[in-house]
């Protein structure tokens, strides 16, 4: 059955600009002096990533990583395919990826092994969101944006069934009756 869109936001669009000026300025400090490849991770990152980006001060080079394992499920297939690769090599670079969500962990974990094996100098993750409660793989986050619950969310980027990424806000679905 098809779920409905709770008319309440989860995270106003306001809330998501505030912290991601705050990711932002963090991330300057971090990489102060240093330069940076951002990947934004296709599809549910590409707003996120166009937003964060314009306050980050150091050079960067974009990337974009396309990858998917939920298809039409609320829940993971566990299985990660490859939709579009890197254009340039990663080896020696500091190299920044930009998640929209970290739930089960398993698109994160497969990213990190995929891009380790191409030896950047430094890899690290910026996510949006992250669901500790549903963590089914050992991997780090470095900077997050919201700590949630078991809601499936909406908006900004995320989809369901490929419907809402356009919305300013992060949702939620009403849950199955
Ligand atoms: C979503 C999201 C993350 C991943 C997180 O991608 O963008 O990449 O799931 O879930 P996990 O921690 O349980 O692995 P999805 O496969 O839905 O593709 P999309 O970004 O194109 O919507």
């Amino acid at each position: 059955m098809e779920r409905a869109l709770d008319s309440k936001p989860l995270i106003p669009e306001s809330r998501i600009q505030t912290r991601i000026l705050e990711i932002a300025a963090q991330i300057n400090q971090d990489y102060r002096g240093q330069d940076m490849v951002a990947v934004c991770i296709l599809k549910g990152s590409f707003i996120f990533f166009c937003d964060l980006i314009r306050h980050i001060e150091v050079p960067l080079t974009c990337e974009f990583l396309g990858l998917s394992s939920y298809g039409k499920q609320t829940v993971t297939s566990g299985e990660v395919k490859v939709t579009l690769d890197l254009t340039e090599p990663i080896e020696g670079k500091n190299v920044l990826v930009f998640e929209d969500i970290v739930d089960s962990g398993l698109t994160l974990d497969f990213i990190l092994k995929t891009l380790r094996a191409r030896r950047p100098a430094s890899l690290r993750v910026c996510s949006l969101l992250f669901k500790p409660g549903r963590l089914r793989a050992p991997v780090d986050v470095d900077y997050i944006g919201f700590r949630i619950g078991d809601e499936f969310v909406v908006g900004y980027g995320l989809d369901y069934a490929e419907k809402y990424r356009g919305l300013p806000y992060i949702g939620q679905l009403q849950s199955e009756h």
